[in-house]
């Protein structure tokens, strides 16, 4: 780096510079993000919040319903007026994610302020990306999925955080008829068990890491091209000293083992959380979603679960109006949330992707009637959340705090339990930082979605158990 700031990289300088980055989609893709940020660090890069000052513009996209797509295409249009057609380079115009490893050569052509557009496969070839375009290339575009027989990464942390996120497998084969992901993502591809135990050591060692969340679309598949298994992954990583918590999404009920479940029951630093999707109770719309399992294999799961650990905490996603869902199919759907009861679902009106089995099915269903559906699931919900989570009221809990907001100049802390609840508490003074420190709040608050605590002691960044 010369006196000036400015970076020599091969032939070119890099000046300093500012990126501004809008995320969407899963922790996938939000994981990618912060890979991306690690490499255009090292070519002068700094994140800004304001797009109006940003030197580079990028879109890390998601395909997986038309509701994300639409706000992505709204908001790659209005960044238009920024730049001075597409040779201008002070402000540069790209794409990343789904949308682009399926779409890009099509949004290149479309979009002439677009500069360049890049597959889920490429996010470590962005530094190449950008060198050509900074080079006088005004249009680039990558989304070759990776040849290589191994997964081998390092996580890179940009933040300084105690959590970190880990991918651990790539990819899917499920093909659920109805998801995008198995075409946006490629096949799966599995990390070596011993790699990311390592990773995830240095992790603790060198960066302060105490919570890791390890990522994949299907992490229950982690290993099986290798003969190892995502269960004994799991018990390594529990061995890590300094590691306080191990968190994981997502997994497919067909291959949820018993060893994994039992794995639930005795592990120390595994959390008693679980997202599990369900996508539907009735048989047969889980059969017409291609599945692989039935209502009662999942209760039974669940059963299992909770028998190995009671105080296993349950999530799942949950798609309404599937094609031809019938009055009573949906019914299903609402016995299953009343025989689980979660403790929080994401749910989702179907949206038809392109090329998938699902969207060539025949489908009588209005918008109209998959709004209502939707809009009454959730309200049963609600009030299955509410009722469970009036319980906690009184509990002691250990919680991570990860930040403050101020509401009616009403300074509140809020954290994560170790079942990923969100609580919020007052500090004892306006002055007390309690940024990643683990606490115990007494909870004395709870609602659907969130609860308020009192605190009972202060561990500082370190657990003292
Ligand atoms: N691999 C994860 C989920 C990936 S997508 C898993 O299998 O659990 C996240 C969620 O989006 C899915 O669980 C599903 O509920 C929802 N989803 C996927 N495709 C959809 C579609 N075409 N329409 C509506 N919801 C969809
Ligand atoms: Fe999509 Fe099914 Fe794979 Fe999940 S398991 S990513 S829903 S194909
Ligand atoms: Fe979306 Fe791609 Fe994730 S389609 S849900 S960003 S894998």
């Amino acid at each position: 780096m010369s006196s000036d700031g400015v970076k020599k990289v091969g032939n070119l300088s890099f000046p300093p510079r500012k990126v501004w980055v809008k995320t969407f989609g899963c922790q996938m893709n939000y994981h990618d993000t912060q890979r991306l940020f690690s490499h255009l660090q090292k070519l002068n890069f700094t994140q800004t919040s304001n797009k109006e000052e940003a030197n580079l513009i990028l879109f890390n996209t998601c395909a997986v319903r038309d509701l994300a797509n639409l706000k992505f295409y709204s908001q790659l249009g209005e960044v238009k007026h920024l730049k001075k057609g597409v040779k201008d380079k002070n402000v540069v115009v790209g794409v990343g994610g789904c949308v682009s490893q399926i779409e890009g050569e099509e949004l290149l052509k479309k979009y002439a302020h677009l500069n360049f557009a890049f597959g889920t496969d490429a996010i470590d070839q962005i530094s190449d990306i950008l060198y050509r375009i900074y080079s006088g290339e005004d249009k680039v575009f990558i989304n070759s999925w990776d040849t290589q027989d191994n997964y081998s990464i390092e996580t890179k942390i940009t933040h300084g955080s105690p959590q970190a996120f880990v991918n651990i497998i790539k990819g899917c084969n499920n093909f659920c008829s109805y998801c995008i992901v198995p075409y946006t993502r490629g096949r799966e591809k599995s990390r070596r068990l011993k790699e990311v135990v390592e990773d995830v050591k240095g992790l603790v060692k060198n960066k302060g890491i105490q919570e890791v969340t390890l990522l994949g679309q299907n992490v229950n598949s982690f290993g099986k091209e290798h003969d190892e298994s995502f269960c004994d992954l799991l018990k390594q990583l529990d061995q890590i000293e300094g590691l306080e918590l191990i968190r994981y999404t997502t997994s497919h009920p067909y291959d949820l083992s018993d060893d994994l479940i039992a794995h639930h029951g005795s592990a120390s630093k595994l959390s008693n959380h679980l997202h599990l999707p369900v996508q539907s109770g009735s048989n047969t719309v889980l059969k017409r979603m291609n599945r692989k399992y039935t209502a009662d294999h999942y209760l039974n799961l669940v059963a299992k679960l909770k028998n190995a650990n009671p105080e296993i905490v349950l999530s799942t996603d949950i798609i309404v109006g599937f094609p031809d869902e019938s009055e009573q199919e949906y019914q299903q759907t609402i016995e299953l949330l009343d025989k689980v009861q979660f403790d929080f679902i994401y749910s989702y009106k179907f949206s038809p992707r392109a090329n998938t089995q699902a969207s060539k099915m025949e489908d009588g269903l209005s918008d109209e009637l998959r709004s209502k559906r939707l809009r009454s699931l959730q309200l049963h919900q609600l009030k299955i959340q509410e009722k469970n989570r009036k319980q906690l009221v009184g509990q002691q809990k250990r919680v991570l705090v990860e930040k403050f907001n101020v509401k009616n100049g009403e300074k509140k802390w809020m954290g994560r339990t170790n079942c990923n609840r969100i609580v919020h508490f007052l500090p004892e003074t306006q002055e007390t930082d309690y940024q990643w420190h683990w606490v115990e709040l007494k909870i004395t608050q709870a609602t659907a979605l969130s609860c308020q605590g009192t605190i009972v002691l202060d561990h500082g960044t370190t657990v003292v158990s």
